[in-house]
């Protein structure tokens, strides 16, 4: 494991794994696929004017976001530098090159939000990158993941310790007793027109 990180997941997606994960995912499907889950995300969301995305990878709901909230500020934070140089791209990113388990920089945006980035925390490092959110959060946390009721750990790409699915917006609810559910959904990987993956999204708010 690289000295610089506090965790082997983190080396990970810095690392050969993380640079091929950038390669394979670029398209304009899966950019549809992403529009139509946050539009879904965002139904009850209230006004946004700022999003930061914890672990955006080379910017797919960056893009995405781009269309629904053309005037929103997009904040990105990424481990990866590969997927760093093509976010730098857009130069209407704000893009951070650093791990989400460090302090977060800068002023609290409208929604915080992961995708797919949870389950890929080693577990014990969840409650800093919650503190970590909930940091980032003026109003809305959002999370889409893969949920199981329990923690299990799964197989990933024929890796071990690399994928964990759970409960991670019960978490945040147990967490934090001023965050309250507004919404959750699911998105199908057999959807005939966005067939992203099977996630299931929360958005949570900050009660006044
Ligand atoms: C499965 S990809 C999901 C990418 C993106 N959120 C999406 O929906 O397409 C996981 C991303 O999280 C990033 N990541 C993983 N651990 C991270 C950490 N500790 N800090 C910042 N980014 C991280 C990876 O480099 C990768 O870009």
């Amino acid at each position: 494991m690289s000295e610089t990180y506090k965790t082997e997941q983190e080396a990970f997606w810095s690392g050969d794994f993380g640079d091929a994960y950038v390669e394979r995912n670029t398209g304009d499907a899966l950019v549809a696929g992403r529009t139509h889950l946050l539009s879904n995300v965002l139904r009850q969301a209230g006004p946004v004017r700022s999003v930061v995305e914890f672990g955006p990878n080379l910017g797919l709901n960056m893009v995405a976001l781009k269309r629904l909230l053309p005037s929103a500020s997009r904040t990105a934070i990424e481990i990866n530098a590969r997927a760093v140089e093509v976010l730098r791209r857009d130069p209407d990113i704000t893009v951070h090159h650093g791990s989400i388990l460090d302090p977060f920089i800068g002023t609290p945006h409208d929604l915080v939000f992961t995708c797919g980035v949870l389950i890929h925390i080693a577990p014990d490092a969840l409650p800093v990158v919650y503190d970590r959110m909930y940091a980032a959060s003026n109003r809305l946390i959002a999370v889409i993941e893969y949920y199981n009721p329990s923690p299990v750990e799964i197989p990933y790409r024929g890796h071990q310790d690399r994928l964990f699915k759970r409960d991670f917006a019960g978490d945040l609810l147990d967490r934090f007793s001023d965050l309250r559910l507004v919404d959750y959904g699911f998105q199908y990987h057999r959807d005939p027109n966005f067939p992203v993956d099977d996630l299931t999204w929360f958005l949570l708010e900050k009660s006044a």
